[in-house]
């Protein structure tokens, strides 16, 4: 039999074979074991309550009996087959259902590589190179995603400053970076560059809400100016509201992405938008030079389908978004309650699906203003949090639908704990 090894053990493994000892994504210094409903363990057997949950995708919860059902059938019938499957077909018409601007889908394995393509798109239809992304705006890993996402130094708007090495120039000459939240800074950067193809935004930034009028404002500029509007929905999809946040606010864009939830756990995301526009990924329909190449090992996978569909089916069930806004109002209320009792400042910022706190009294409107006066009073909340059981990112905290009212108890609990940590010197 394999010896069980301790965490601390598999974190020395990690370090050997792994750059910065991780996967990139989350604090290396503790190693999952297993996931079940509302819950993970670590390697060394301690139990949290699960706030990250995958980073969004497991809003069921771990292991949720109906997708496990649904992922058991297809196993062994086959985990990919590269050609259409009626599984991707299903999903792709269940997101052309739920999803207002989607009249057609196309698969890829990541959020990331969707939003590459749904830019690439724009680029594609318009016939324009630029694209206005708005500061702290994360859209994955592509070198025009990762320009002014958490820029290492302040410039001047609209200049584009790259978060990454290995980004060639041109491509920061290709973006346009403005403030979220401020319609005139759009509307300036549109009337001086009449080569911009898309605005591509999280219509929930991060965890930042888009002021009343916003969005909105954003779509009507589009139109006047002949933009495409880009809604990165990768969070916001089936989390919002079942049609995503294009549902919930009301405004619809010209092409979305989706990704987490709708692969149920598994490597899947699309982008969609209407059949004029998909057209571009149909050789015969536009011609070679209108044609955007597209394509990819695991695109629209039998397994995350099947695990996807299950899933959004759940979720589209009576109640379950009202549920879940009640789990995460309880959960808002718990920790701005037990702060403001010990006359700590803090603003709650987000929406109930998805929200965090930051010790601060300003409001959270854009990347710059959202911030804490004190980061260390975050690090040492989270860091009791998670001593006491909370399992969450740093900067968000995504309730479930698995949670139960023991769940709620125990983090009721360890914020209390939290904020005592917090109040002393
Ligand atoms: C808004 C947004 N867009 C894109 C992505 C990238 O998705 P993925 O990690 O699947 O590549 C993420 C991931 O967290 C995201 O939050």
């Amino acid at each position: 039999m394999q010896k069980l090894l301790t965490q601390s053990e598999w974190i020395d493994r990690a370090r050997a074979v792994l750059p910065a000892a991780g996967f990139g994504n989350f604090d290396p210094g503790i190693i999952i074991s297993h996931g079940q409903g509302s819950r993970v363990w670590d390697e060394g057997g301690r139990e949290y309550v699960d706030y990250l949950i995958g980073s969004g995708p497991m809003l069921l919860g771990h292991g949720h009996p109906e997708v496990m059902e649904a992922v058991l059938e297809q196993l062994p019938r086959g985990m990919t087959f590269f050609a259409n499957n009626a599984k991707g077909i299903e999903l792709a018409e269940a997101i052309v259902e739920a999803v207002p601007c989607c009249e057609q889908v196309r698969f890829v394995a990541s959020g990331g590589e969707a939003d590459m393509y749904a830019i690439r798109l724009a680029r594609a239809y318009t016939g324009r190179d630029k694209i206005l992304k708005f500061e702290g705006g994360y859209h994955g890993m592509s070198a025009e995603a990762q320009m002014s996402l958490a820029p290492a130094k302040r410039v001047n708007f609209p200049q584009a400053v790259p978060d990454s090495a290995g980004i060639p120039q041109g491509v920061a000459e290709q973006m346009l970076i403005a403030p979220f939240n401020d319609l005139a800074a759009v509307e300036a950067l549109l009337t001086e560059h009449n080569d911009i193809a898309a605005i591509i935004a999280e219509p929930l930034q991060r965890i930042i809400p888009a002021q009343p009028g916003f969005l909105q404002g954003l779509r009507d500029l589009c139109d006047r100016f002949n933009v495409l509007l880009i809604f990165d929905e990768i969070v916001t999809g089936f989390r919002l509201a079942y049609g995503g946040a294009q549902e919930r606010y009301g405004v619809v864009p010209d092409i979305c992405t989706l990704g987490k939830i709708i692969g149920g756990g598994f490597p899947l995301a699309a982008l969609g938008a209407s059949a004029e526009i998909m057209r571009h990924f149909d050789k015969s329909a536009v011609g070679a030079d209108g044609w955007l190449m597209q394509l990819g090992t695991l695109s629209g996978n039998p397994v995350a389908a099947a695990a996807g569909l299950k899933t959004m089916e759940v979720l589209g069930r009576e109640g379950s978004y009202e549920r879940l806004r009640a789990l995460g109002r309880r959960l808002q209320d718990m920790q701005s309650d037990a702060l403001s009792s010990a006359g700590i400042a803090h603003t709650i910022c987000g929406d109930e699906t998805l929200f965090d706190i930051f010790f601060t009294e300003a409001t959270c409107r854009d990347y710059r203003s959202a911030a804490h006066d004190d980061p260390s009073r975050n690090a040492t909340y989270n860091a009791k949090l998670r001593e006491a059981g909370v399992f969450k990112s740093p900067g968000k905290l995504y309730p479930s639908l698995a949670l139960s009212e023991a769940d709620l108890e125990l983090t009721q609990a360890a914020v209390e704990a939290a904020v005592v940590a917090l109040g002393q010197p």
